[in-house]
């Protein structure tokens, strides 16, 4: 197991280029079980998650190429029941559900156990295959998904924190191939259900509406191959953003999509950074001054929860109070308590954290608890004082690529070592 060991205070400058999005190829390539050609899907990024997801296929039969950030999957004859041991590695394997039922109308996937930053049953996916016709049972901790045909209909994926982005991505999975037309209102508008839309789309399927609160789909017989990029990754770039924000002067993020992140560059420009953007390139320029913020996590388009616990060690250090509301998942501050180990001063009052901006933080030993909470400690060390272990890092190896790379591109001094 890696430790990650931070040495604070170096500037950073240049420039990185941003991988492609986890949250877009996770679903995408649990797409291509509805086709028995080949799909051929470029740009995946060398992250663990990605492996969970490539031996989940692999072990429901399909044949799995990969050669660097392209794989090609070839799902001829597959199974439809879903190994426990690696579903509970990745909650996201949940995806397959829906191309699975789509195609072979039937499905056993273990259902996800608990997850440190919330509550996150699946309750509105379930009830998305009700209504398009399928039974599903869970039973000895598997949910069963089952039906003769499936059948069009209209479903309003609404859940009380807002929409739900892997519920919309399986609903429309298991859609394309139902007989007659399906209407999903209070659809997730995330862009990556959009890249998804786009491959379906690819793949022969008739879509509209997606990035969209309505998605109308309607059936077809079947799907053929396709080839798909898969979208830049905006919450790892988001996360360099708030890095040169913290550490930086002038830092440019190569391949990405500006527009996918006006709802981070605009609190950033609100808290006095610089930023200027072309095409698929963001610069942000720093000059060490920062005015407090008063944000909530929304749905796209509001600001990412995927964001919040990183925008939280960047304002640990923002002279003034800020305030920020988590309402997509209201327990998600395991990142807070690490926080303080380092002198930062918050205080949390339910899903609402109350940040004092302190004149500095120091390094110190500390423990990774998920993916974004890794990530906001891995910034935290870039800004405090002498030394920061990070323990437990498997967790930003999950949705990072090489983050102690890129960081040290730019400047900084991080170690990995084995411990
Ligand atoms: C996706 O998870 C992302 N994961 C998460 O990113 C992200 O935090 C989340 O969307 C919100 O943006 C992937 O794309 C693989 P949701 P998902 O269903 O789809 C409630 C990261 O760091 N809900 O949109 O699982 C749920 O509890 C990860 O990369 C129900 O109540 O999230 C939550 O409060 C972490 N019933 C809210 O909706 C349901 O059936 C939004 O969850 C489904 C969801």
């Amino acid at each position: 197991m890696d430790k990650i060991i931070v040495h604070g205070g170096a500037t950073l400058n240049g420039s990185v280029r941003i991988s492609g999005s986890k949250n877009s190829a996770l679903p995408i390539l649990a797409a291509t079980l509805l086709t028995k050609e080949p799909c051929i899907i470029s740009r995946v990024p060398d992250l663990s998650d990605i492996h969970y997801m490539l031996t989940l296929l692999s072990e429901l039969g399909c044949e799995v190429e990969r050669a660097s950030g392209t794989v090609t999957v070839k799902a001829e004859k597959i199974l439809t029941e879903a190994p426990y041991d690696i579903v509970r590695k990745m909650r996201a394997s949940v995806c397959i559900l829906g191309p699975l039922l789509g195609r072979e109308k039937k499905a056993t996937v273990s259902l996800p156990g608990g997850c440190i930053i919330g509550d996150r049953p699946i309750d509105i996916h379930l009830k998305g295959f009700e209504a398009l016709g399928a039974a599903v049972l869970v039973q000895a901790g598997n949910v069963k998904v089952l039906a003769s045909e499936l059948r069009g209909a209209t479903i309003n994926l609404r859940s009380k924190f807002g929409s739900t982005v892997l519920g919309t991505d399986n609903v429309m999975m298991a859609a394309v191939l139902a007989e007659g037309t399906t209407v999903i209102d209070g659809a997730a508008e995330e862009p990556e259900v959009v890249d998804l839309a786009n491959f379906l789309i690819k793949m022969g399927a008739k879509i509209e509406g997606a990035g969209t609160r309505r998605i109308i789909i309607e059936g077809v017989k079947e799907l053929h191959g396709a080839e798909h990029a898969v979208i830049p990754d905006r919450i790892e770039a988001g996360t360099f953003l708030i890095a040169a924000a913290i550490s930086g002067k002038e830092v440019t993020l190569k391949r990405t999509d500006p527009a996918h992140l006006k709802s981070l560059t605009g609190p950033l420009i609100q808290a006095g950074l610089s930023i200027t953007s072309r095409r698929d390139e963001i610069t942000i320029r720093a000059d060490g001054t920062r005015r407090p913020l008063e944000l909530e996590t929304m749905p796209y388009p509001g600001f990412p929860t995927d964001m919040q616990a990183q925008m939280c060690a960047m304002l640990a250090t923002t002279a003034g109070i800020s305030v920020i509301t988590e309402n997509v998942f209201p327990q998600r501050y395991m990142h807070v308590a690490e926080l303080k180990r380092m002198g930062a001063n918050i205080e949390l009052q339910g899903s609402t954290a109350i940040i004092n901006g302190v004149a500095k933080l120091s390094g110190a030993p500390v423990m990774a608890s998920d993916l974004r909470a890794s990530a906001a400690l891995v910034l935290a060390g870039l800004q405090a004082e002498g030394t920061t272990e990070i323990n437990r890092v498997y967790h930003i190896d999950r949705g990072y690529e090489s983050i102690d790379e890129k960081l040290n591109s730019l400047g900084a001094n991080i170690e990995r070592v084995k411990v």
